[in-house]
């Protein structure tokens, strides 16, 4: 480890980055960015790592969800307002019906930048070089919008910064007061068997909440009733913009990516002698790994050291995304590699990108049918192998989009056209995303009797 500095990534070899065809261009703007303030700092790194920890040892649950890739085109108060609140509705299904505190982390305020399995894409006998995130280039299928500009990590660093500070005065300014809990309905919801049960829930807390403040306890005196944590995560994907929100604590003189409170890595980007997993070797943030079905077990063993020499609770989180079909075969050897070790980690779902499909009329979706369903073999692996179903990674939107087939307001093909937004992967809805938040509830609270 003596050898790790911010830079020396820049030694290993790297996949997945753009070729900026402006060098000087490109140097100019990191060294802007170096100046630039923190999003996050040092200490709210911490804390989320010491609440991780608690979700390690099996006393709380992770939820991560938000955009698969957040767009300068989507950027409105309103999209994130109605994330935030379906995060919320859905940690409180969990909290109250599942009896765990959750830990929320979005994949907001910074995740911009795309992993993709081919460097080109061809449209009828056009190819141009792949869209990489509006961090790097531009969607549009033209050879101009597809070249890689410098002046994207700019404009990402600031609506980063305006997101953050939206969410920061979400959480603490009066919409998570559990006393708002009517207030986290959608105005667009549809009156459905979830939205009925989230209403009868929201009754109860409401009840209860008015049975607590006839004993003293309430927002004014309680700052858990009124207020809430909320993290931002996203992909540390492209490193030249990673480092220069690379920083040094000056409390404790640890280095820290201080661009998000968590970080991941991508499955197509963790080698371990790689230059992302370099990279998050030094940082001290709480980060995730992603685990697909081509993880090796002790390939993922000899991740888990070089991430977690020190073995510390809270600070790794392996995200599984096998698929529905090949969770059941491919989770518990991980599991065994890592339990035989003594190596202590989150082990959190992504039922998502395992589950991509074209659909009939050639739009990219995911059946929440198999999103279900991998998370319910999720549960019951860990529950088989007696370790801890630790939390949930989602790509979710508080949009009424059209994205993801099936649902309890069933999707169907023909639909998906109608409300197609985003600009990368298929998002659950928020109806879609609080029907599995009730499944996971009932998981939780099975698992506790
Ligand atoms: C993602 O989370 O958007 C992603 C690309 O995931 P993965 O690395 O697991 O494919
Ligand atoms: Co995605």
């Amino acid at each position: 480890m003596s050898s790790w500095n911010k830079s020396s990534w820049r030694e290993k070899s790297i996949l997945q980055q753009p070729t900026y065809p402006n060098q000087e261009e490109l140097k100019n703007v990191l060294e802007e960015l170096k100046n630039y303030p923190p999003l996050v700092f040092a200490g709210e790194a911490r804390s989320l790592k010491e609440q991780l920890a608690e979700v390690a040892n099996g006393r709380a649950f992770l939820l991560q969800g938000g955009d698969c890739a957040e767009s300068f085109s989507e950027f409105h108060a309103q999209n994130i307002r109605d994330t935030f609140k379906v995060l919320l509705q859905m940690s409180v299904v969990m909290t109250y019906a599942g009896g765990l505190p959750v830990v929320k982390v979005g994949r907001l305020g910074g995740q911009f930048a795309k992993p993709r399995s081919s460097d080109f894409e061809t449209i009828d006998g056009v190819t141009l070089d792949s869209y990489r995130g509006d961090i790097i280039n531009g969607v549009d299928f033209t050879p101009e919008a597809r070249i890689p500009d410098p002046k994207r990590m700019i404009k990402a660093y600031n609506q980063s910064a305006a997101t953050l500070n939206l969410l920061r005065a979400f959480a603490s300014g009066g919409l998570a007061d559990l006393h708002q809990i009517h207030k986290w309905t959608l105005d667009f919801a549809q009156k459905g068997e979830i939205s009925q049960k989230f209403e009868d829930m929201a009754g109860d807390i409401e009840r209860s909440l008015k049975f607590m403040e006839a004993c003293g306890i309430n927002s004014k005196t309680y700052r858990t009733l009124r207020e809430t944590d909320f993290f931002t995560s996203h992909e540390a994907l492209l490193l030249p913009y990673e480092e220069a929100f690379t920083r040094q604590d000056s409390l404790t003189g640890e280095w820290y990516d201080t661009s998000a409170h968590m970080l991941w890595i991508g499955d197509r980007t963790r080698q371990l002698d790689g230059a992302h997993i370099e990279y998050m070797k030094g940082i001290k943030n709480p980060i995730g790994v992603k685990a697909g079905p081509s993880m090796d077990p002790d390939d993922l063993v000899r991740l888990a050291q070089a991430l977690n020499p020190e073995n510390e609770a809270g600070r790794l989180n392996i995200i599984v995304r096998m698929g529905a079909d090949k969770v059941g075969d491919g989770m518990p050897k991980l599991i065994r590699a890592v339990e035989k070790e003594g190596l202590k980690v989150v082990w959190s779902c992504d039922p998502m990108h395992g589950n991509t499909i074209k659909s009939s009329n050639n739009f990219k979706t995911r059946p929440v049918d198999s999103v279900l369903t991998e998370m319910k073999q999720f549960f019951q692996v860990h529950k088989a192998e007696g370790t801890y179903a630790g939390g949930v990674h989602l790509e979710m939107t508080g949009k009424n989009v059209t994205e993801c087939i099936g649902g309890s307001f069933v999707v169907t093909e023909e639909d998906l056209s109608s409300r197609y937004h985003t600009h990368c992967d298929p998002r659950l809805n928020a109806d879609q995303a609080l029907e599995l938040a009730f499944l996971i509830a009932d998981t939780l609270k099975d698992a506790q009797k």
